[in-house]
């Protein structure tokens, strides 16, 4: 069985002899600057444990893993338009670089890109179920991030529409991996369908952690501008748990906050500050820890060795960790 740093490596090397040097240059230059950015690298390389879980021989896995983490960096591309953030990966957004237009039209053809990988699939058997997998988790994605976006607006989201919104717009990209690389390797259905369940709980508690740090992260290591959920009055957990509990001036403060959109970094400080005011970052941290032990229940019930399965759970438990 590879680590997961032997499976970044076997990615990242896949990944370069991919790069795409065809005309026009607008078009592919900011496909290629984004996947080069860096990242986690964490879908493509669940997809490979998923599939490693089951089979030693995972080279076939990899056009998979490339076409999960193109889509993943294409909505990237398209979130970073909608959330009009400047910074990703602690370098220039890809519409700040080089122009909405080439953020929408390079975005599309990564699309395009994610269905030709997929379709290099070795045993043309599983094409059609794994693209229904696919296609299902694509749109999930488009209406999870919908959700995101009208939320902005709405003046009160229920917490478990916000778990819903985040369980699509971010977790089942990570667990339609995690069983679209199973079914790559080998597994029966039934365990394909546990390792989904394990991302999907991994995915909800990935989010929430991305959303702690949006407002708490080091803005040295994060890569992205904190506080930017606040200016945009994205409904994060952290937000939904203050308006639930904020009282007397913290109160106050926090809805002038919510309707100042002409002093955001006065915002961010005065949101930030009712946050810890009411730790709400430590009842994130505990519904995060919930998320991860149902997860780690599925993971439980997969049917192979124990030993093979200690990979997933530790990358599980750093994930809950993480400060980028
Ligand atoms: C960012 O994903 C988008 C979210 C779903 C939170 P990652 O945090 O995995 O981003 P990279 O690929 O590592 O930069
Ligand atoms: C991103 O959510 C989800 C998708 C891109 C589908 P966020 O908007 O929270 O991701 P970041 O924080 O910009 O990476
Ligand atoms: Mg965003
Ligand atoms: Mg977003
Ligand atoms: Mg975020």
């Amino acid at each position: 069985m590879l680590s997961v740093e032997d499976l970044q490596e076997l990615f990242l090397k896949y990944l370069k002899n991919e790069l795409f040097v065809q005309s026009p240059k607008e078009l592919y230059e900011p496909v290629n600057y984004i996947l080069q950015l860096g990242g986690k690298r964490l879908r493509p390389v669940l997809l490979l444990m998923g599939a490693n879980l089951f089979s030693e021989e995972i080279d076939h896995a990899l056009p998979a893993a490339l076409a999960i983490e193109i889509f993943h960096n294409f909505s990237l591309v398209h979130d970073d338009i909608m959330d009009e953030a400047e910074l990703r990966r602690g370098q220039p957004t890809v519409h700040i670089k080089y122009g909405q237009n080439a953020g929408i039209l390079s975005g599309d053809a990564m699309l395009i890109l994610t269905y030709q990988y997929l379709n290099q699939l070795k045993n043309p058997g599983q094409l059609s179920a794994i693209l229904a997998i696919f296609n299902q988790l694509a749109i999930e994605v488009c209406e999870g991030q919908q959700y995101d976006m009208n939320f902005e607006t709405q003046e009160s989201v229920e917490i478990a529409a916000y778990l819903k919104m985040i369980e699509l717009k971010t977790s089942v990209l990570i667990a339609g991996g995690l069983k679209i690389g199973a079914l790559i390797g080998g597994a029966a259905e039934e365990d394909a369908n546990e390792l989904y369940e394990f991302g999907r709980h991994i995915g909800i508690a990935f989010q929430l952690q991305d959303d702690i740090l949006d407002t708490f992260g080091d803005p040295e290591k994060f890569g992205k501008k904190v506080g930017g959920d606040i200016a945009q009055n994205k409904k994060t957990f952290l937000l939904l748990k203050s308006l639930e509990q904020a009282k007397g001036q913290d109160r106050e403060d926090l809805m002038a906050a919510l309707s100042d959109s002409t002093n955001p970094s006065q915002k961010i400080e005065q949101v930030t500050r009712i946050y810890q005011n009411l730790k709400v970052q430590e009842q994130a941290s505990e519904l995060m820890e919930d998320y991860l032990e149902k997860a780690f229940i599925h993971l439980d019930r997969v049917k192979v060795e124990k030993s093979r399965k200690i990979f997933l759970q530790n990358l599980a438990n750093q994930l809950m960790m993480r400060e980028i």
